[in-house]
This record gives structure tokens, C-alpha cells and sequence, in this order.
């Protein structure tokens, strides 16, 4: 069977084609995402109780659903499209793929750092990408900002994954919006020059690294030294304890943040509920479990999670930009770590 006919079967069956009765399209919301936590699970349940809207869920890899989505164009049965990284959700808003949602629910819940003026896509919860570094190489007070990994006394000790990666992206892109391209060109020419090796694996294969003494410093996004912390492997536990974290740039712009969210999708073919959706999503307690869901900071103030190991990381100042300047400047931060020799 052809892959359009399926899709079509798909989406009648998930009522995205059912003609006519509008109580019956607006009681069901088709969601794609890239979050695959178990915690989800009772958010899901919980909405539906809340609403009567049944959700069904499309789970896949992040760039995966992005062209799934993108290829199923205007027959596309999606609703909301869920995904990490503000690079991401960049990439789909240049693709047109999302609807301009005004909500004043939203907007008074959410920071603005943390979504689209425009509407097309929003942050429900927060990460950071930290300086994590190995306790018996370097102390608390080594380093500061991310502009010291530039400097030459850290050359051969850091470690990082692909410059290509959007998390490396955003974070390039962030020196690009707070330095300019010039500085922000010398600054990952400067920490290219730093790395202990070439760039392999993802944020974990990184802190293990740093933990196993390969490399003094390593690169991450905070839940990846969390999903350390509360481990119930030995091994896991033990290379957490031999980190420690530097919040960047404390005494000036804060620490470079980024956002899992998501957007109301242009051909939603239930566009009332995927907006109940996000609405939800927004809630205290749903700001509580999905944040959770991955060891991560909700984006409405105030919001309290029940996470030792959270807590565990203290409170620090975040760069207030808007998340979206970062996205707009990865195909700049591509070139220049393309330029450093940064693969
Ligand atoms: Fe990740």
C-alpha cells in the first residue's frame, strides 16, 4: 500500500476526515512529539478527564517527525507538534508548518523569552546548557562565563559533541546575539583549539568522559547530568559525584537557556482542542509534569517540582533573550564553527 494511503487511512481513523459533526472532530487531538516520558502518560489521561478530548499520540525521532509532518503537507491529520530545542522549532516555523496562535492565556503564563510573538510555537519547559566540569581537575572558581573556554590554559580539556548539533547551535547562536559574529567567530575558533578530542557521542558521552578524567570539561544540557544524578545504575551515580557545575555568567546575561515546546500546526484539522492543548500545557500541574517528564525547569513562574536533584542544582540567573534570536542565528552559527574547523 502506498505511503499517501496509509497516511489517509491514518487519519480518518483518527477522525481527522470525519465529515460534518463538529462535537466529533473537536473531541479528539491528533499530537505529534518528539517526548517519549512516561510521565506524559498521566498528562495525556488527565487532559483528556479534564476535557473529553481523547488524544492520539504520534511519537518519532525529532527531525524525523518535523519532515513527516512537512511532507504530509496540507493532509497532514497532525494537530500540535511537540519538540526540543529552540533550533528545531525554528527550523519549523521557517518551513511554515505552524498557525499563529493568540491566546491571552498563554501569553500572560509564558515569558516572553520563552515563545513566539507571533504565537507559532511556545516553551513549556526549560533547560540549561552548562559548564560541567571534573572535581579533581578544576575548581568552582576556574571559570565563569563561556567565554573562558576560549582561553588557552583549557587547551586540550574540553570536551563537546558536534558543533552541527542544534543544541551547540543555539548556544553558538547565543554568543552570536550577545558578541556579535566576529567575537562569537573567535570564541568557538578558541574552544575548537580547547577540545581534549574530536567531537563524538552526545551530552552524556561527554560528562562520562569528564568523569573518567579524558577531558576536565565537558558541555551539557542540564537534564543529561540530572538522568545522572538519579540513576539507579552505580556507575551513573558515581561519574555524577565527580562533577560539578559552573552556571555561566552569572555576573552579567545569565545562563544560555533553551526550551521544549511546540505550536498549533497550520493544517490542524482540530484546531480548537490543540489550542485547549497548549492551554493545559500551561497549568500548574501540567507545567509540573511535563518539566518533570524530563528533569527540566517549567517556564511559568512560581511553578513549584517535586525533583530533589532539580532543586539540587540551585537557582541562578537565566538569560532573559528571546530563545527564538538563537534559532534565527544557527545557519550564522553553522558557518563560523564550520569556519573554526569544529566539526
Ligand atoms: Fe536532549
Amino acid at each position: 500500500m502506498p505511503l499517501r494511503t496509509h497516511l489517509l487511512i491514518l487519519a480518518a481513523l483518527m477522525g481527522g476526515l470525519s465529515p460534518g459533526r463538529a462535537f466529533a472532530q473537536q473531541s479528539v487531538l491528533n499530537l505529534y512529539t518528539a517526548r517519549h516520558y512516561q510521565t506524559d502518560e498521566a498528562l495525556y489521561a488527565d487532559f483528556t478527564r479534564q476535557t473529553g478530548i481523547r488524544i492520539n499520540r504520534i511519537e518519532g525521532g525529532e527531525d524525523a517527525l518535523f519532515e513527516r509532518v512537512r511532507n504530509e503537507g496540507t493532509n497532514s491529520p497532525a494537530d500540535v507538534f511537540i519538540t526540543v530545542d529552540i533550533g528545531r522549532l525554528w527550523r519549523a516555523e521557517q518551513a511554515g508548518i505552524f498557525a499563529k496562535l493568540r491566546s491571552p492565556l498563554l501569553e500572560s503564563r509564558i515569558p516572553p523569552a520563552y515563545r513566539d510573538p507571533d504565537g507559532q510555537w511556545f516553551g513549556f519547559s526549560a533547560r540549561a546548557r552548562v559548564i560541567v566540569y571534573n572535581r579533581d581537575a578544576v575548581k568552582a572558581g576556574d571559570l565563569h562565563d563561556y567565554e573562558d573556554l576560549a582561553e588557552p590554559k583549557w587547551r586540550g580539556r574540553i570536551c563537546m559533541r558536534s558543533s552541527s548539533h542544534p543544541y551547540n547551535l543555539s548556544l553558538i547562536g547565543s554568543m552570536i546575539a550577545h558578541l556579535g559574529e566576529a567575537k562569537a567567530q573567535a570564541w568557538i575558533s578558541g574552544v575548537k583549539n580547547n577540545l581534549a578530542r574530536d567531537p563524538k557521542g552526545g551530552d552524556t558521552d561527554q560528562l562520562t568522559a569528564a568523569a573518567a578524567g579524558e577531558c576536565d570539561i565537558a558541555i551539557a544540557n542540564t537534564y543529561y547530568l540530572l538522568r545522572l544524578m538519579r540513576s539507579s545504575r552505580a556507575g551513573d551515580k558515581a561519574a555524577a559525584q565527580k562533577l560539578g557545575v559552573v552556571w555561566p555568567n552569572q555576573d552579567n546575561r545569565g545562563a544560555h537557556m533553551n526550551i521544549s515546546g511546540g505550536g498549533v500546526l497550520r493544517h490542524a484539522p482540530h484546531p480548537e482542542a490543540a489550542r485547549r492543548f497548549l492551554e493545559y500545557l500551561a497549568g500548574d500541574q501540567a507545567q509540573a509534569y511535563f518539566a518533570d517528564g524530563n528533569n527540566e525547569w517549567p517556564v511559568v513562574p512560581g511553578v513549584k517540582v517535586n525533583n530533589p536533584a532539580l532543586d539540587s542544582l540551585g537557582r541562578f540567573r537565566a538569560d532573559a533573550i528571546n530563545v527564538g534570536q538563537l534559532g534565527r542565528n544557527q545557519p550564522v552559527a553553522q558557518r563560523i564553527a564550520d569556519r573554526a574547523g569544529f566539526r
